[in-house]
């Protein structure tokens, strides 16, 4: 590995083998971070996400495997991350689970669940690699949602974890300042959920889709490309941004 490289910025992001985790890894990877792509079940997306970054820039990505859902396997991959690069400059906490969870309806599974991945293992990851971010003067972006000021109806526990998710983003900023900035992006409809393991009650219809998409004053999705863009500027061109919550959604929370 050239010197060039052990010195390049390095960046971890959870669930980052798919959709927007993947788009997130690539803006951050062409801007110079090397990366850490961490991924549950996602392995071949994953190794192949790794596979095309290593090709265009040697020894510049690895993949980890962590179920966040595990304290030991979010420390593991800390620890990992940390062993492989010696230093993490900017931590994007974006993995998460989101499906309905009704009221009458809701086992402590789904509490655990849908918890662990979108609030304990952000605020632990962020513990576990806070000593590193300070020391570069790093980064965490937290990957908030729309729903987490106004509860998207049937999502009870989804929308309860993306609340604390912004708290976490704000007690985090205050904690680890004036070392590390930590902000937060609420996303509104950007890929809609991957529903291939879903039963069919739980998917979104078309219909929905298409009054929801009616509800977005910029009347259309956002991209991946989106979020991405917006990572890149807290990351790189925000230095007096601490503590905040970017909202990309087209306009749509300012309608519901
Ligand atoms: N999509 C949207 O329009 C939208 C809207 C609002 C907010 N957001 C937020 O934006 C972020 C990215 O959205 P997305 O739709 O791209 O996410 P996604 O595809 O639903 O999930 C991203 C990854 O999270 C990982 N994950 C889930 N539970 C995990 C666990 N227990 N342990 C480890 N990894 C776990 C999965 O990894 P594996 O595949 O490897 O198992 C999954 O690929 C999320 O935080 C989401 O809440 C998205």
């Amino acid at each position: 590995m050239s010197v060039a490289h052990t010195q390049a910025k390095v960046a971890l992001v959870t669930g980052a083998a798919k959709r927007i985790g993947a788009e997130i890894v690539r803006h951050l990877h062409h801007a110079g971070f090397n990366l850490v792509i961490h991924y549950h079940f996602s392995e071949k997306s994953a190794q192949e996400l790794a596979d095309e970054l290593n090709e265009e820039r040697e020894n510049s990505a690895i993949c980890i495997q962590a179920d966040l859902n595990s304290i030991t396997q979010i420390n593991e991959l800390a620890t990992q991350a940390l062993a492989r690069w010696q230093r993490i400059d900017l931590l994007i906490n974006n993995a998460s689970s989101f499906y309905p969870t009704p009221i009458g309806n809701s086992s402590e599974e789904d509490w655990d669940n849908l918890i662990n991945s979108n609030l304990k293992a952000p605020f632990f990851l962020a513990q576990a690699l806070a000593q590193s971010l300070s020391e570069h003067h790093g980064c965490i972006i937290n990957i908030a949602d729309i729903y987490a000021d106004k509860p998207l109806k049937k999502h009870s526990i989804y929308s309860i974890a993306k609340a604390g998710n912004v708290m976490l983003t704000k007690t985090l900023a205050q904690e680890l300042a004036p070392l590390v900035r930590v902000n937060g992006i609420a996303p509104g409809a950007i890929l809609w959920p991957d529903d291939t393991n879903k039963c069919p009650e739980d998917k979104l219809s078309d219909d929905n889709k298409e009054k929801m998409l009616a509800r977005i004053p910029l009347q259309q999705r956002g991209q991946a490309q989106d979020i991405a863009k917006t990572i890149l500027f807290l990351a790189q061109s925000a230095p007096y941004i601490t503590g905040q919550i970017l909202t990309v959604d087209g306009g749509r929370s300012i309608t519901i």
